[in-house]
């Protein structure tokens, strides 16, 4: 099958988050069973083009209708570790990509509906024609309702399947975007029942766009999608979901073990697996030095991932206070989120605690470093408050680090508690804990450090387990698979 993908990330080039590692890791395995998968991108001015290789003009000449006029694209191809990546350049005074970051900025939604529009004209100028198309998360949203407006008679056979990997973030924006992308008719695709949000009147929902209109929708877990369905995790989405069940439904994310494979990794100074488990200390060694802790006999702890409401970042800051309280050692990699209140907070704690012996904060998120960080730390935790699938933990375990997580979305489907729940021993995996408060993160830390302490051979148990759980991208790929086989017979 030819598939396409087109996201607005892909690790490691361009990634904000888990759902740079998705674009990257399915595309890898799609290809290992002989598809032929090519991934569209936006041409990020700060990209990692250390990370593209050969990177190349393909096509000089893409012309993209835009409001009443055309903008001039550059489409470059190269290849990020394998994976064949095209890489839309336009060339306008909105400079949509050539910017510092990849997101936050006032204009957004009207930079990635630009991105929709320029992914279908690049099929259509290229002679591109996939079975189907792949698309992720809000950015992406106006793809479907885009080739089927206006692309339908160029591009008739391409099917979509369209993965929410946040429903939080559903880039709702004013009508204008009608008219840049010429779909027009506001009345019309202001309906409830097509791009109009349920909640604020009047503004175009990318995100149910994306729902409305796709042959298939996914979210990243099981869980998640149940959420999303009968609770109050879509963010108003709830409502359109119900209605389109039946094409609905949700598919937990792989992890590329090529990537993060404590065997293989050169990240770290002393590769391991589980029946060498013991050199995992060499790399908390390392991770210690790397960070200017103390050498002790105690339990690290470790937070990785963006610094963002949604992970339950108050929970994140108790964990670390009781870690330091309970005589361990407490590392943060997270990024910087712009526009984020919760910002100034963790800079200030850095500062706090810059000479404590016992912590560190890297308030950025580096790829060779989190790897690092994975390998050396003996617990992860992710308290956080909704979680789609969460990769983390999934990585973590691959290296052999314990999960101390909240019970929500993804998380349910992939961390077992160890001393709850009905899972066989050997699958219990890591602590969960359910509630948002202090005292349901602490007593699952209590129980943690217990047993490192206490029952060390019973921890390494736990690790193990994690270790040799199969996260990889083999089932995924074949729920995916069948997804796309369902689609393109429709
Ligand atoms: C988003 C979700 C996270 C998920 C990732 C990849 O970042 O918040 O739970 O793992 O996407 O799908």
């Amino acid at each position: 099958m030819f598939i396409v993908m087109v996201a607005p990330e892909c690790a490691p080039v361009a990634k904000a988050g888990g759902l740079g590692d998705v674009v990257f890791g399915l595309s890898h395995e799609l290809e290992i069973r002989g598809h032929a998968v090519e991934i569209v991108l936006p041409k990020y001015a700060g990209m990692r083009y250390e990370d593209v290789w050969d990177l190349q003009p393909s096509h000089h000449d893409l012309w993209v209708p835009w409001y009443d006029g055309t903008v001039h694209c550059t489409v470059w191809f190269g290849y990020v570790h394998g994976r064949k990546c095209f890489f839309i350049e336009p060339h306008s005074q909105d400079n949509f990509f050539g910017r510092e970051r990849m997101y936050g900025y006032d204009d957004d939604a009207l930079r990635y509906a630009f991105f929709c529009k320029a992914a279908l004209e690049y099929l259509a100028a290229s002679g591109k024609r996939p079975e189907v198309v792949h698309c992720h998360d809000w950015h992406t949203g106006l793809l479907p309702v885009l080739l089927y407006e206006q692309y339908a008679q160029v591009l008739g056979d391409q099917r979509v399947c369209y993965t929410i990997h946040n429903f939080c973030h559903q880039g709702l924006t004013s009508p204008e975007v009608l008219w840049a992308t010429r779909l027009g008719r506001v009345d019309h695709f202001l309906a409830q029942d097509r791009l109009g949000d349920d909640t604020h009147h009047g503004a175009v929902n990318p995100m149910k766009g994306g729902v409305v209109y796709a042959n298939f929708v996914t979210t990243v877990s099981d869980t998640h999608a149940a959420e999303a369905r009968y609770g109050d995790s879509a963010c108003g989405l709830g409502h359109t979901l119900h209605r389109y069940q039946d094409k609905f439904g949700g598919v937990l994310n792989g992890v590329d073990y090529d990537v993060w494979n404590p065997e293989t990794d050169p990240y770290i100074p002393a590769p391991y697996s589980a029946s060498t488990i013991e050199r995992k200390y060499l790399n908390k060694e390392a991770l210690r030095e790397r960070f200017m802790l103390r050498k002790s006999w105690s339990p690290l702890v470790a937070y990785v991932g963006r610094v963002d409401e949604q992970k339950g970042m108050h929970l994140v800051h108790h964990a670390l206070f009781r870690t330091l309280a309970a005589g361990g050692q407490f590392v943060l990699m997270g990024q910087e989120q712009k526009h984020n209140g919760i910002n100034g907070h963790f800079q200030h704690l850095k500062d706090h605690l810059n000479n404590n012996p016992d912590s560190h904060l890297e308030l950025s998120y580096q790829e060779e470093l989190a790897h690092l960080v994975l390998a050396g730390a003996d617990l992860l935790v992710v308290p956080s408050l909704f979680e789609p699938c969460g990769l983390i933990p999934l990585m973590a375990m691959r290296y052999g680090t314990v999960p101390v997580v909240r019970a929500t979305g993804g998380m349910r489907d992939t961390v077992f508690d160890r001393d709850h729940g009905e899972h066989a021993d050997d699958r219990r995996n890591g602590y969960v804990f359910q509630h948002t408060d202090n005292q349901a993160i602490d007593s699952a830390l209590q129980r943690a450090f217990g047993l490192w302490t206490d029952y060390p051979e019973d921890f390494r148990s736990l690790m193990l387990n994690g270790m040799r759980a199969d996260h990889s991208w083999h089932r995924p790929a074949d729920h995916y698979l069948d997804i796309y086989e369902h689609i393109r017979h429709k």
